[in-house]
């Protein structure tokens, strides 16, 4: 029989390296309560037309990358409902915004999420079929500050510092703005026009996109395409004035910040939702697929899938992505030193009991400990403790009696007799 392994485009995670998965999130964690986020956990998958009504049809997420399923109807007054795993959060976190009615409190909701996202894409280092995403968004009624360009730099502000206390050096921010809808429309007839004569000496998806969805164009990968996207017209030249100051408030406040950034007018980003700021940050580190997280202003969202008005701007971090240029960058960053605090070995398989209660006793004390076996041959459980733990506790049946035990230390070679009573603080040392 053929051997059963992961499914294309997913992975085991495995110890030593989830000590970094687990180090970055903390960091994130801590950086978010500082900045008062909350978090949010929403379920892995929704309703599909939430995806195709947020992120739009047109885009490569939607049209190809989704695993969407029909779920079957189980009685006859229910209806198949068509399924499908997350590809992305920002829409679930809305679309909780929205059931929750959490615009009636007022004031600016402050979500993060830590989670598993779904995409049909071709595996590649750094893409994954299966990834994480480490979000955030800040939304709220207009009334609340929502739409203040210093939402947009605050939150650009925090991830530069939560980069830096990840320790990711050379990051770059690219900056742009797609203005409101209309601005949006306004440039996607321009575009459209520009298109005409130039889109069929492009690849396929731009000549159906040049049609359906041009500002899509943008986006598109193919090297042969890149000269002739740079040649049309930028979509700074169509925003409004409104748009252009809320920008410009945006970049003085990074400026005052002190937050680098370089402006890239050809960032539309691949989901339709977005207005306004939208932005990305890179590594040069991570290869073709450079972006360690984007996002973006999403004013619009809400309404698009039948809520309040409520303007809101959020990112999300590629964490496999985080985690490849962290190993990059500091080789021996996962292989964590033992921290087991001793090791049990049992004499005889008839202390394997009287083991365990000592085990239980240290652990509930606060202490990491391993429990060996008593089958083991004395020369096996020093092998087998030396690996993992900083001492081993020798437990025979004198020492059960006597109450003292025997511990021996690996670093320095030293050999002691403990009462039980102090076991736990001196192994604590
Ligand atoms: P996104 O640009 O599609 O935006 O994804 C954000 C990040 O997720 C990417 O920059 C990348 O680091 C990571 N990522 C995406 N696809 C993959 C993949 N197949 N394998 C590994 N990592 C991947 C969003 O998802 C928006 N929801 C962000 C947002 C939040 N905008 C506003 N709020």
């Amino acid at each position: 029989m053929a051997t059963l392994k992961a499914v294309r485009g997913t992975r085991d995670l495995l110890p030593p390296e989830t000590e970094l998965w687990n180090r970055i999130e903390a960091t994130a964690r801590q950086v978010f309560a500082r900045y008062h986020f909350g978090e949010i956990r929403t379920p892995i998958f929704e309703d599909t037309s939430l995806f195709a009504r947020s992120v739009g049809e047109e885009t490569d997420i939607v049209s190809k990358e989704m695993y969407t399923w029909e779920d079957r109807a189980r009685a006859l007054s229910e209806k198949a409902q068509s399924l499908t795993l997350r590809p992305e959060n920002t829409a679930g976190v809305v679309r909780a915004y929205i059931e929750h009615k959490l615009g009636e409190s007022g004031q600016l909701q402050k979500l993060y999420y830590i989670g598993p996202q779904f995409r049909r894409e071709r595996p590649q280092k750094g893409r994954y079929r299966q990834f994480w995403q480490i979000g955030a968004e800040v939304i709220g009624p207009p009334f609340a500050g929502s739409e203040s360009p210093l939402r947009d730099a605050e939150v650009l502000e925090m991830l530069a510092t939560l980069l830096d206390e990840l320790g990711i050096d050379g990051w770059n921010l690219e900056l742009n703005s797609v203005g409101s809808s209309a601005d949006r429309a306004r440039y996607n007839d321009v575009l459209r026009a520009a298109l005409v004569e130039i889109a069929p000496k492009m690849c396929a998806d731009c000549q159906r996109r040049a049609v359906t969805n041009p500002l899509r164009v943008l986006d598109c990968k193919v090297p042969e395409d890149q000269p002739i996207i740079d040649t049309l017209p930028k979509i700074t030249d169509s925003l409004d004035q409104e748009s252009k100051d809320h920008f410009a408030a945006v970049t003085a406040a990074l400026d005052a910040a002190g937050v680098p950034y370089k402006l890239n007018p050809r960032l539309v980003r691949g989901l339709d939702y977005y207005t306004r700021t939208t932005f990305e940050f890179t590594h040069g580190g991570l290869g073709a697929q450079n972006a360690l997280l984007g996002g973006g202003r999403y004013d619009g969202l809400s309404e698009a899938i039948g809520g309040p008005k409520a303007p809101g701007i959020g990112f999300a971090m590629g964490l496999d992505r985080l985690v490849l240029t962290l190993q990059a960058t500091e080789p021996n960053q996962d292989a964590a030193p033992p921290q087991v605090h001793a090791y049990i070995a049992p004499l005889g398989e008839n202390l394997n009991a009287a083991a365990l209660v000592l085990a239980r006793e240290l652990r509930r004390a606060g202490l990491s400990i391993e429990l060996g076996d008593g089958s083991f041959r004395l020369k096996k459980s020093f092998e087998t403790a030396d690996k993992v733990a900083r001492r081993i506790v020798i437990l025979g049946e004198d020492e059960l009696q006597s109450g003292i035990l025997t511990v021996k230390d690996f670093s320095t070679g030293t050999q002691s007799k403990i009462p039980r009573a102090e076991l736990a603080s001196f192994l604590a040392l």
